[in-house]
């Protein structure tokens, strides 16, 4: 296996904060790299140093002249007009035919790449983007949480592609589910170092949890045998008889030290404030038609909801789930129809473009003072921001500094400040680290209000929905079965659009192909029925001949049957030149 790509003593700090300090990392062709940490761990800055996007402060990135990187990138933006067809030809130079060969591994059809792609829905455009990184046939793709920008369809297609792709790539995310799925290594910063290991996500997690509880065991046991020695020497110090054996003993302990085991990094504990829920009703909604102005994205929705369930919304991008959510929370005004809350109900939303609830240039103190109630004690802020391991020096940092995952916390705790007894949220665990999704689905499920959520990571939604709602083709209807079920439903469609959309994908060779081959076989056909017919003329016209040339010999002779045999036998050879002319003229055209 060739070396593709080789990172050395990368160092980078900002201010006091070391983010790397002294990162190894060899990449050989075909290796599958998860890379894991918590947020603001230094993963995005790993990797843009990688793409050379940043600059390290010290240390090397060697790529090797096999090196052929492919990223994709999310804030490009497609031109107007311009079809997918054109988009993918004039960024990879590939010709029509390979680029709808590769669009179809991730379901998009000829009428996708028709279009213009400004006008597919932000999910299309994503998977344009893929075809086109692919296209360019790299050999190590660079994909930091893929899961954050691609809907859930998006990415089970990209789960599909990763699992048998032959080329290398490094991924993060923090959905261990998909990365267990798709990668075959791990590779772990934490507290500014990188570990890496040929083993898949959870079973290093298991082992490194593992490796980590048999330390504590063995430093307990001698803790105790310390314990014990210690006794000892203190009973018998003084005791002429046993000065040896104390002697022995003492030089044991000075030799037993504890093996340093690291403590385990803070989790953020969050603790939402539990308000006064009653039984009832919590929202009916009527006739309802959501969109922007002009442009209606769904219609006739119709439901209820109880006071305490805990809704999810699913469905792909641009179904209409986020939109659906600003006119629950009143953000978005109905185009008609009603969504009518209960009279007490305090709601809270959580939009899913964080960055947009964020001024780039506010401290993650400021942030916080400036979302609570202006009633708020300081020290309930300071409490708040602690819960969501914002301390010291983090709580001066700006937003514009802030990692991905630090940003959504900084939300969170933001909204979390002021009380609600209903919560609309858009996208929560973006970005958020492990640790940090689990304990907001454990608050979450305690939470004795009303929530509609929507998400894309599994074990959220399994830990936390009681009702499912899907979002698709301009409606919204809950699902009627698990969401178990729902994700089985929504693999069989997938294999079927990308079924669909590979056999699309050379429909012009393919039918003529296959007219050509009938084509062929009707001709060949027609050419043994033609040889046939030569033969059987042959024998014919020798039997002709014979009569004749009986004829010839016996001139006077008369033999009746003879003539009457000559006359069949013009009349054959005349039938069958005739159909064997017509076969000539049926195969040239
Ligand atoms: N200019 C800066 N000044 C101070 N701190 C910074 C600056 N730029 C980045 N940081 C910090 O560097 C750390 C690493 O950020 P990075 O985006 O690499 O984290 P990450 O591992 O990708 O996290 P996430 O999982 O949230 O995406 C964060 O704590 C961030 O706040
Ligand atoms: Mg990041």
């Amino acid at each position: 296996m060739r070396t593709l790509l080789e990172l050395a003593g990368l160092k980078k700090t900002h201010g006091r904060s070391v983010i790397l300090d002294g990162v190894d990392l060899t990449v050989a062709e075909g290796q599958k790299i998860a890379l894991i940490g918590r947020n603001g761990a230094g993963k995005s800055t790993l990797i843009r140093i990688l793409l050379g996007e940043e600059e390290a402060d010290a240390g090397e990135v060697r790529a090797f002249p096999t090196l052929r990187l492919g990223a994709v990138s999310q804030h490009e933006t497609i031109p107007e007009g311009v079809t997918g067809f054109a988009y993918l030809e004039k960024k990879t130079g590939r010709e029509p035919w390979a680029c709808a060969k590769m669009g179809a591994q991730f379901g998009l059809h000829r009428a996708h790449l028709e279009a213009p792609a400004s006008t597919l829905s932000g999910g299309y455009q994503m998977r344009l983007k893929l075809t086109a990184m692919l296209l360019m046939d790299p050999n190590l793709l660079v994909l930091d949480e893929p899961v954050n920008y691609l809907d859930l369809p998006t990415l089970l297609l990209l789960e599909r592609f990763l699992k048998t792709y032959r080329g290398a790539f490094i991924v993060t995310s923090h959905d261990r589910a998909f990365l267990n799925a798709v990668a075959d290594r791990t590779a772990e910063i934490e507290r500014g170092k990188l570990t890496s290991s040929p083993e898949k996500v959870d079973t290093y997690l298991l082992r490194k949890a593992e490796a980590r509880a048999f330390v504590l065991r063995t430093n307990k046991k001698i803790q105790k045998e310390r314990e014990h020695i210690q006794e000892f020497v203190d009973r018998f110090r003084y005791k002429a008889s046993k000065a040896k054996q104390v002697q022995s003993r003492i030089k044991k302990l000075s030799k037993m030290a504890n093996v340093d085991v690291e403590s385990l990094l803070p989790t953020a504990r969050i603790a939402i404030p539990s308000p006064l829920v009653t039984h009832g009703p919590a929202l009916h909604v009527q006739d309802l038609e959501i969109g922007y102005g002009q442009r209606v994205i769904a219609s006739d929705i119709a439901f209820d909801l109880q006071r305490g369930e805990h809704v999810a919304l699913l469905g792909g991008n641009g179904m209409g789930k986020s939109t659906l959510l600003k006119t629950l929370s009143g953000v978005l005004p109905p185009i008609s129809g009603t969504a009518k809350w209960w009279h007490k109900a305090e709601i809270g939303y959580y939009a899913q473009h964080t960055e947009a609830a964020l001024k780039p240039e506010d401290t993650v103190m400021e942030h916080l003072a400036h979302s609570a109630p202006p009633s708020t004690r300081q020290e309930d802020l300071l409490k708040m921001a602690g819960d969501f391991l914002f301390r010291e020096d983090d709580l001066e940092k700006r937003v514009q500094v802030l990692s991905g995952g630090e940003r959504a916390r900084l939300c969170l705790a933001g909204l979390l400040l002021s009380p609600h007894n209903v919560l609309l949220l858009d996208e929560p665990t973006n970005h958020l680290d492990a640790e940090t999704s689990e304990s907001l689905a454990k608050a979450l499920q305690e939470y004795p209000g009303t929530i509609v959520f929507v998400s894309h990571s599994q074990s959220f939604i399994k830990a936390l929905a009681t009702r499912i709602f899907e979002a698709r083709e301009g409606k919204v209807r809950q699902y009627p079965g698990t969401y178990d079920e729902y994700l089985a439903d929504l693999g069989a469609a997938m294999e079927e659009d990308v079924h669909g959309a590979e056999n699309e994908s050379e429909p012009s060779t393919a039918a003529e192909a296959e007219a050509r081959r009938h084509a062929q076989t009707i001709l060949k056909e027609k050419r043994r029925r033609q040889q046939k017919i030569e033969e059987r003329m042959k024998v014919l016209d020798r039997e002709k001949s014979e009569i004749l040339a009986y004829y010839f010999e016996n001139p006077t002779e008369y033999a009746p049957e003879k003539y009457a045999r000559l006359k069949e036998l013009d009349e054959e050879l005349a039938r069958l030149e005739k159909e064997w002319y017509a076969l000539l003229g049926d195969a040239g055209a």
